[in-house]
């Protein structure tokens, strides 16, 4: 018997529940994992809300999250690399990333090759706040858009888990980063990641500062608030300029008329996800090795905004919601 936050139906934060569970003993090339840290990720929240991302119905009752790290317990048959005491974590378990569900759960059953060994210098806390929001990042300047020494680079929610890391690794890449906050004290937090210059977009027209700093516009948009942003981030970036749409806080983007990325100056968009650029296991565990390195070297810091008892996973949703923190969220079972 072990514990798990399930929910019945999709809805708001109250929706979810702490239970008992059992788990069958690992499958073939299945490993036990003891979670020790567990990521909050924004797709937990359009899981737990519903109809977002799912190509299918949901297959109540059903465990959130699909990324953590742990203690390997026990390995079942055909398991030759890992062994009880190993610390690991995983970002999805092999299926579709929303559909295929279960982190939030003391332990779990995780297919052995999806399962990243932690190198001596990475905490389990500091793995879960990192991995997605880190090959999110990875996957934007390193297959979508690179920024290049001197590009100016606007990051929307730039003090968010995502936005956090994509400021150091700009700024490292050698980009003046301008980024949007939603608070002073998130301004505070995106300027000790790199951010140049924060804007208060709930203040201020972000565009007229935007152009006010970099009157021939950015490089590119790096957005992962979605309906507030997209449309306005247009008129932020130069001719031939990017914006990658990589994220929906705010909602859906509103459908685009690609004449006015022509009218506005032969622009581009990019609308990726994470799990496509990751699909064979060797790119994954290069990418996270890449990661692991770079938080070794200092570049990029991972800042661990807040962290909650699993059991109390709903004060979590609920704090991601009113937008209240900076960082990356952790769930401890
Ligand atoms: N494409 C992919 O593969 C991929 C991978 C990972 C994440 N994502 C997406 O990227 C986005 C950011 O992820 P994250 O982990 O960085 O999220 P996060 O840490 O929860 O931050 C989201 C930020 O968005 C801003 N925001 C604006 N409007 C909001 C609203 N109505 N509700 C909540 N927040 C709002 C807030 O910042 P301010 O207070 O500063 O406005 C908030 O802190 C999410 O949509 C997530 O689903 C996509």
């Amino acid at each position: 018997m072990t514990k798990a936050i399930r929910i019945y139906a999709n809805g708001g934060p109250d929706v979810m529940r702490w239970e008992d569970i059992t788990l069958p003993l690992p499958s073939v090339g299945e490993a036990r994992i003891c979670h020790t840290a567990i990521a909050l990720n924004f797709s937990d929240v359009n899981v737990r809300r519903g109809g977002f991302y799912m190509t299918r119905p949901p297959q109540f009752p059903l465990i959130l999250g699909n990324e953590a790290a742990g203690i390997v317990a026990t390995v079942g048959a055909g398991v030759r690399d890992l062994k009880p005491g190993d610390r690991v974590a995983y970002v999805g378990t092999g299926g579709p990333f929303y559909e295929n569900t279960g982190a939030y759960a003391e332990e779990r059953n995780v297919p052995a090759a999806c399962l990243i060994r932690l190198p001596d210098g990475i905490a389990e806390a500091q793995a879960a706040a990192l991995l997605l929001k880190g090959l999110t990042a990875s996957m934007i300047v390193n297959k979508i858009f690179r920024p290049q020494p001197g590009d100016a680079i606007l990051i929307h929610a730039a003090a968010s888990g995502v936005g956090l890391l994509l400021c150091q690794w700009a700024k490292h890449l050698g980009a003046t980063v301008l980024g949007t906050v939603g608070s002073p004290e998130k301004a505070r937090i995106a300027a000790a990641h790199g951010c140049d210059h924060a804007i208060l977009y709930r203040e201020v027209d972000f565009v007229a500062a935007v152009r006010k700093l970099v009157p021939q516009g950015v490089a590119a948009v790096f957005d992962g608030v979605g309906k507030d942003t997209f449309t306005a981030s247009l008129d932020c970036v130069r001719p031939f300029g990017m914006i990658v749409n990589y994220g929906n806080a705010s909602g859906h983007v509103p459908p685009l008329d690609l004449l006015l990325l022509s009218k506005k100056g032969s622009l581009s968009v990019s609308r990726p996800g994470f799990s496509h650029y990751i699909a064979d296991t060797q790119t994954y565990r290069a990418a996270c090795a890449e990661l692991f390195d770079l938080v070794a070297r200092g570049i990029l810091k991972v800042e661990i905004g807040r962290s909650y008892a699993l059991c109390d996973a709903a004060a979590a949703h609920r704090d991601v919601e009113h937008r209240s923190f900076a960082g990356s969220l952790v769930l401890l079972p």
